[in-house]
């Protein structure tokens, strides 16, 4: 028997609501198996809907206790009840009252939606459908409702009681019962109702808004870990702050939580006023969290933070305006992060996921607009494409408007869609509205799947000292579901550019097409024309990476080599050094031999460390790095082999570990933290430890011996855990007695530590040898891992598909079918997480023949089971399709 397919959910179907809730009282009697809920909704028909129509109310696994019509009976046959569904035939045309009482289980709630346990702590992930498994109701973004919650439980299990907006009562309910009552006076939908019952530990602030209100901001954590939640509260003061400076957002109730858990699907959630983390992005303290887990914390608390505004405030109408709430806030994060950062390196950052994660994503049978026509399963699209593309979309706008009209068109979007669940199409109205200027076009972005290429040709006349660049883009044309088959048509690409002479001096661009610093490609062909050049320029194109697209562009090692040491706009630098490394891996990969490539890289980066590295070692880290194996396979797009790619960037990062061997090592001496130095997690000490360790890295590509031995001190010496695992990743390639060692002494170290552990399954996971499939079926077996914990599953398998090419992709499809096991395992319990786990076969068709026939015949072998979740099943259906 074959799993049916979802049945698929179009744009174009949209249709209001027949019903609305303006208000929605909840009363929960929190108990671990038997929760009962009792919802009493004020409805009334919508205006905008089809009159008479039956109320048709979503439930999932629900079991229906009592229910109620205007305080009195429902007549017999009036209601039909499925787990799935609760019909009232013939609601009452004016305003009426139904009170639904349901009960379910909150231990037995492995898919962590709806309310469930973690670590014995109550909690809720409605996001997208899951207030549905809590109590029948209208669940769908454009349905607002005014919620009262009161949450009762046991005084010992639950002592502390959250809920959404602000705290109103509480007492004692009777023998060892206690309750708690919160209200919200901002209409939301469901998706952002939560609440929290359980033991946990608080930090506490305040935070006075520009409007005078005084917040109280706490962080909840479980009891013990208080010390290490600090900086996550930190990082919500400065979220507040930053949010009322750059974009005039205040906060709008009396208190803010923020509660880490430690078992989530996902990273964190937005509930008004109710923040719930995965504990990996709240926890920290020098001895467990590394500089990359202090800067997500401080970018995901951002992130929900400012939901308040671009997702509360203003939701969705339909899950498909999912980016209007994700592209636009991931959009506002980075910016947060610039600020509070480095706005070059942070960049980069941001660019380097991208290329890793989006690009693939958007090149393989899993690519869709960022705002998809149809889907079968939502929780599937949370996606690179929807969140990171999605925010290069609104970085184009500002781009295209400046940041002055930019800022207003924020403005007025706020204004005029405060308390709506709004369109794309709302969104960029307000921006024509201030600007003047018909987005019509721009809309594309949204609309179209694929990255788009650009090809650039310069031609230099001397006689007429005319420099001209011809652009060219091409689109991919991708036709499924998700994407609708239309032809794809030119969009609307800003082209941040400049001019290096061959010394250095930035050269004056003179063209009125080209204002402050951009130009903007909108047909498929088009050529600028720069005058007053008598001699050629290099150019410095895409500055900032000023679009999500792939520049083909002949610039040779020389001119490169001109950008990289000279060019005013440091992502172009770092670009130009991973543009001389690609070509380079890519001609080996190949078998081509570019040996003059490789040396005159490996001297362009002495000169570049020679020029002073010191001055900005975050920036300097970047510039050593190669591009990943993944890039590398994304670069060669088809027949890809993996081996061949590792091969040929192991060997690159020898030959340049080895030529700046002494500068490494005068590096590491330099950049050496005097003894004592106390711990500070500031993106300037991040900076000094990231460039030390990339030092590290490639001695020991260099001198694998001494790198394994300098490692191995460090892992045990290390202060703090950025070096300690740093050191430990640079074990990972250097098989023998010493990483064993190494690997086996951080185990223990940490067995009481599960996100620290999570580090140390992650690295293992990508051991690039044969054993490493054997190796991770032993660590499935280790007393700290669980596939019921999404964390443990992520840092084990979803590390093994994503960072381990050479293993994922083995020619024998053992790695296949060691993620294909746990896809399958996971399945039954938790479909979200191993939805999420398949998408790693996403890259399927880019390998080469015989690898291909692996991906292919384990695909077919779960998308044969019978039985599959919609998630799985959905996630099958498109890598294969
Ligand atoms: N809205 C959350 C965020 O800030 C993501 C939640 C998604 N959860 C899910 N089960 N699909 O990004
Ligand atoms: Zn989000």
């Amino acid at each position: 028997m074959r799993t049916e397919t979802p049945p698929v959910v179009r744009l174009a179907d949209y249709r209001p609501s027949d019903y609305l809730i303006d208000r929605v009282e909840l009363d929960v009697r929190l108990h671990p198996t038997e929760t009962r809920v009792t919802a009493t909704l004020a409805l009334r028909p919508n205006p905008a809907g089809i009159p008479g129509a039956p109320l048709v109310l979503d439930g999932d696994d629900l079991v229906l206790l009592a229910i109620s019509l205007d305080g009195g009976e429902t007549a017999p046959g009036a209601v039909a009840v499925t787990p799935r569904a609760l019909t009232l035939h013939q609601p009452p045309q004016r305003p009426f009252v139904l009170a639904i009482e349901t009960k379910l289980d909150p231990t037995a709630n492995t898919k962590l939606m709806g309310l469930y346990r973690s670590n014995g702590v109550y909690c809720t992930q409605c996001e997208a459908d899951g207030f549905r498994r809590i109590t029948y109701f209208l669940d769908r973004p454009d349905v607002l409702a005014v919620y009262t919650t009161r949450i009762e439980a046991d005084r010992d299990e639950a002592p502390v009681l959250l809920g959404n907006g602000n705290p109103v009562e509480s007492g004692s309910a009777g023998g060892n019962r206690h309750y708690a009552v919160w209200h919200d006076p901002h209409p939301k939908p469901a998706y952002l109702f939560a609440l929290v019952g359980g033991r946990l530990g608080r930090v506490a602030s305040r935070f006075t808004t520009m409007e005078g209100r005084e917040v109280e901001i706490a962080v909840w954590v479980e009891p013990g870990k208080e010390g290490r939640a600090g900086y996550a509260l930190d990082a919500v003061a400065r979220s507040m702050a930053w949010d009322e400076r750059a974009f005039g957002r205040a906060y709008d109730l009396d208190v803010f939580n923020v509660v880490a858990v430690s078992d989530f699907n996902m990273g964190a959630m937005e509930n008004k006023g109710l923040n719930i983390f995965n504990d990996k992005y709240v926890l920290a303290s020098p001895d467990t969290a590394t500089d990359a887990d202090y800067a997500n914390i401080e970018a995901i608390i951002a992130h929900e933070y400012f939901h308040n505004w671009s997702g509360n405030r203003v939701t969705c109408r339909d899950w498909f305006q999912l980016c209007l709430k994700e592209g636009l806030t991931v959009f506002r994060d980075q910016e947060f992060s610039s600020d509070e950062r480095s706005r070059p390196v942070h960049r980069i950052a941001e660019v380097r996921t991208l290329r890793a994660r989006q690009f693939p994503e958007d090149a393989g049978p899993l690519a869709h607009p960022v705002r998809p026509q149809a889907y079968r399963e939502i929780n599937n699209f949370y996606t690179a494409t929807v969140y990171e593309k999605g925010a290069e979309i609104v970085r184009m706008l500002r781009t295209l408007l400046g940041a002055e009209v930019f800022r207003r068109g924020m403005d007025r979007y706020f204004a005029a869609c405060d308390g709506t669940a709004a369109t794309v199409e709302d969104f960029l109205a307000a921006f024509t509205a201030e600007s003047g200027r018909d987005l019509a076009d721009f809309a594309r972005w949204y609309a179209q799947a694929g990255t788009p290429t650009v090809a650039v040709e310069a031609r230099h006349d001397g006689n007429a000292a005319t420099y001209t660049l011809t652009f060219r883009q091409s689109l991919p044309a991708i036709a499924t579901e998700a994407t609708g088959g239309a032809r794809p048509l030119p969009l609307v690409i800003p082209v941040a550019l400049g001019l290096v002479a061959a010394d250095g001096a930035a050269v004056e661009v003179r063209s009125d097409r080209v204002r402050d610093g951009v130009f903007v490609l909108d047909r498929e062909e088009d050529s600028l024309v720069l005058a007053g050049l008598t001699t050629a320029p290099v150019p410095s194109l895409f500055r900032g990476f000023s679009a999500p697209v792939k520049v083909v562009q002949d610039l040779g090692d020389a001119d490169r080599l001109v950008l990289l040491a000279r060019d005013a706009d440091p992502f172009n630098r770092w670009q130009a050094a991973q543009s001389l490394a690609m070509a380079v891996l890519t001609g080996r990969a190949a078998g081509r031999e570019t040996g003059a490539s490789g040396a005159a890289l490996a001297g362009a980066l002495a000169a570049f460390l020679e020029a002073g590295a010191l001055a900005d070692p975050a920036f300097a880290a970047l510039v050593l790095a190669l591009p990943s194996e993944t890039e590398i396979a994304q670069e060669i797009g088809r027949d890809v082999d993996p081996d061949a790619i590792r091969a040929a960037r192991e060997g690159l990062r020898a030959e340049i570990g080895t030529a700046l061997a002494p500068r490494l090592d005068a590096l590491r001496a330099a950049l050496a933290e005097p003894a004592g130095t106390p711990f500070s997690p500031d993106a300037a000490s991040a900076g000094r430890r990231a460039l030390r360790n990339a030092a590290l890295d490639l001695l020991a590509a260099a001198d694998p011996a001494r790198g394994a031995a300098l490692a191995a001190a460090q892992v045990e010496e290390a202060s703090n855990m950025t070096d300690r695992v740093a050191a430990l990743a640079v074990l990972v390639p250097l098989t023998g007695e010493t990483r064993e060692r190494g690997f086996a002494r951080f185990g223990a170290a940490y067995r009481d530590e599960p996100l620290v552990l999570d580090k140390w399954f992650a690295l293992q996971a990508t051991i690039p040898e044969p054993g490493t499939p054997e190796r991770l079926r032993g660590l499935m077996r280790h007393e700290a891992f669980s596939l019921a914990n999404p964390n443990r599953v992520r840092s084990l398998l979803g590390s093994f598909s994503l960072n381990n090419p050479t293993q994922f992709h083995r020619p024998d499809g053992a790695g296949y079918d060691l993620v294909a096991e746990v896809v399958l395992a996971l399945d039954g319990t938790n479909p979200q997480v191993a939805a999420r786990l398949l998408t790693a076969f996403g890259t399927w068709r880019m390998v080469e023949a015989g690898r291909r026939r692996q991906a292919e015949r384990v695909l077919r072998s779960i998308a044969a089971r019978p039985g599959l979740s919609p998630d799985v099943s959905d996630i099958a259906a498109r890598s294969l399709g």
